[in-house]
């Protein structure tokens, strides 16, 4: 499939771990485990396809109000993917980024975050970005405060400068497991022409096959940014 249109950029809005878990009669946290399973075989599969930006919608915002509990299973899911995981990524050429706010979360966890966003490798072929207590809306809040700050008229590509995202070419298609049909404050600025692809799939079963399926409806598809 040499000729095939295929995205630069994907986003992935996770949905659906803890219906899957529900489904087996397991805690909520078993489907972030096999969530993040998903997230490692993916990963590898999206640089086998050519995809240079991947961007994970791995906590919002919103999710940071959950039971006390299930936040500890996430860190620990944190703790062993950014400490184990993320230097296995590195060795086979992926570079690791974070988009968020993570000064809320424990300060362990924050440590091998940052560890893992330093360990760059030289031309990656894969950028994993996680979105981690993040939300637009909070994004371009920021931006906007940060381009007041500097006390003079910006354009759209100065603000894009000022976003979490500086440098990471916008989406070009934005996959949402688990049934439902909305972007649930996800790159609202930088999914302005992104193709939107929506799937029942709750994302533990989200896998290669499902993503190629993804990948090929995108091909399909004529963008024409607003153009005729
Ligand atoms: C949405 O499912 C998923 C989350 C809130 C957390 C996503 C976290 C992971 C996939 C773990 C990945 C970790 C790493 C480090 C990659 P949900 O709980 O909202 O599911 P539901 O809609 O079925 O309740």
């Amino acid at each position: 499939m040499a000729d095939e249109n295929l995205p630069l950029h994907v986003g992935i809005i996770m949905d659906g771990n803890g219906r899957w878990a529900k489904q087996r009669l397991k805690p909520r946290n078993y489907g972030h485990d096999a969530g993040m399973k998903r997230v490692m075989k993916l990963a590898a599969h999206a640089k086998d396809r050519g995809i240079r930006y991947l961007t994970l919608y791995t906590l919002s915002t919103e999710n940071l109000n959950r039971p006390e509990e299930e936040l500890e299973g996430i860190y620990d899911l944190f703790r062993k993917y950014f400490g184990e995981y993320a230097v296995k990524l590195s060795k086979e050429n992926s570079d690791v980024r974070i988009i968020g706010d993570i000064s809320v979360l424990p300060a362990d966890v924050q440590q091998k975050m940052l560890s893992a966003c330093a360990r760059k490798v030289e031309n990656p072929d894969l950028t994993v970005i996680f979105a981690i207590n993040y939300g637009s809306r909070a994004e371009i809040v920021r931006a906007a405060n940060l381009a007041v700050q500097r006390g003079k008229k910006v354009t759209e590509e100065d603000f894009s400068h000022l976003l979490y995202t500086d440098g990471i070419p916008d989406p070009d298609l934005i996959i949402r497991t688990g049934r439902e049909v909305r972007l649930s404050n996800f790159l609202l600025w930088q999914a302005a022409y992104a193709e939107l692809y929506f799937t029942d799939i709750l994302f533990p079963d989200f896998n290669n096959a499902a993503f190629d399926k993804a990948l090929k409806d995108y091909s399909l598809r004529s963008r024409r940014y607003g153009k005729i």
